[in-house]
């Protein structure tokens, strides 16, 4: 049962010891962070209790929390953007909190209430409503979390969780902005396997990324595109980001089948995609295809889609050492009316045809 009706303590930052707010032409990606937090812990006796919003502090960990040990951790990004008349608006939220409760269930963690954690990120924005930018483009990235506090080391389910949302006013996510990104396709190292957790945002999946970034970034790539654990043949994801591509004019991404995220950010694409009339197809993409693809010159676009990142249009792919360029390494028109389009919803400046918009206030 989760209790709805859990009581929000709020407890501000004095006026004078509010943060100096940084530069909004420069904020980058998660360097910053807002004057407030939202925080509440979970056990068997109480459920979830010491719901508050309170100034931004560090978190009293004991060294032998689970967390530490065997990764029952969970995450969320969503974001909230300020619109020209200075209003502020969340984009899809629910769909982000129910994905986080799945996720919970998943990594056998307690299942939050989804609803009044909404009620209480509205609050903990509306106080540090001044750290939502006003700079285009920028936008205040709000990181849901969920935890395992028990100090405990034998394995097994935590008793004790901690859940925190912290808030943090970015740019955008690649060094590239909305220009094209250089994506290498890794075929040794794999993100997820068929039965495993590759459909949760539990941190782990990021851990077990960063080795083929590493090596990717080495050889000037901005992310990795995942091949299938089984074959190493069919498109998963990018590592921030689900893929698309363009070929035929059709709008391909990779089917929902357990080892890639659902991400919000792709189904919204999909669905402004067929609202245009577009064909769209979720369907196994083997890498060969796209090579072939590529080389036939059929493959019109590719771009990634996240939260973080948006719209990621890719210029160049890199498969077993070769190089294949995209749309001549620019940006393509589908992946550029996508980004004005979400944006615009985002930014509460065009009609919301889908209920994806939230008011803070
Ligand atoms: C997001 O897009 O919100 C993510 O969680 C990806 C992360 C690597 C920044």
């Amino acid at each position: 049962m989760i209790n709805n009706d859990i009581e929000i303590a709020v407890q501000k930052v004095p006026e004078d010891q509010l943060k100096t707010k940084p530069d909004q032409n420069n904020l980058g990606f998660g360097n910053f962070f807002t004057d407030h937090m939202f925080s509440m812990h979970w056990n068997r006796q109480q459920g979830w209790h010491e719901a508050k919003i309170h100034p931004f502090q560090q978190l009293q960990l004991d060294p032998a929390a689970m967390v530490l040990h065997y990764g029952q951790a969970i995450f969320e990004g969503l974001k909230a953007y300020r619109t020209k008349d200075n209003r502020i608006l969340l984009f899809r939220p629910q769909d982000n909190f129910a994905r986080m409760n799945k996720s919970a269930i998943r990594m056998c963690m307690p299942r939050f209430p989804a609803e009044r954690v909404l009620q209480a990120l509205r609050a903990l924005i509306y106080l540090d409503k001044e750290w939502v930018p006003h700079a285009k483009g920028a936008t205040l990235y709000i990181r849901p979390t969920m935890i395992a506090t028990e100090p405990m080391l034998g394995l097994r389910a935590a008793e004790e969780y901690q859940f925190f949302i912290i808030n943090c006013p970015v740019g955008a996510y690649y060094s590239e902005g909305f220009n094209p990104t250089k994506i290498y396709i890794e075929d040794e190292y794999i993100r997820a396997v068929p039965g495993g957790v590759g459909d949760a945002k539990t941190a782990g999946n990021y851990a077990a990324s960063l080795k083929a970034q590493i090596g990717a970034q080495k050889k000037g790539y901005t992310q990795v595109l995942w091949l299938d654990a089984k074959q190493r043949k069919y498109i998963e994801e990018v590592g921030t980001s689900n893929i698309f591509f363009v070929i035929d004019n059709v709008l391909i991404t990779p089917p929902l089948k357990g080892s890639i995220l659902p991400g919000i950010t792709r189904d919204s694409v999909l669905q402004l995609a067929e609202d245009w009339g577009m064909q769209v197809e979720e369907r196994r993409i083997s890498i060969d295809e796209i090579v072939k693809a590529c080389e036939d010159g059929s493959l019109q676009e590719s771009f990634g889609t996240g939260t973080a990142a948006v719209i990621a249009p890719v210029g160049e792919f890199c498969y077993r050492e070769k190089e294949f360029t995209i749309n001549g390494g620019n940006t393509g028109p589908v992946a550029q009316k996508l980004y004005n389009e979400l944006q615009a919803i985002q930014f509460g400046e065009q009609e919301d045809n889908h209920g994806w918009v939230v008011p803070v206030s």
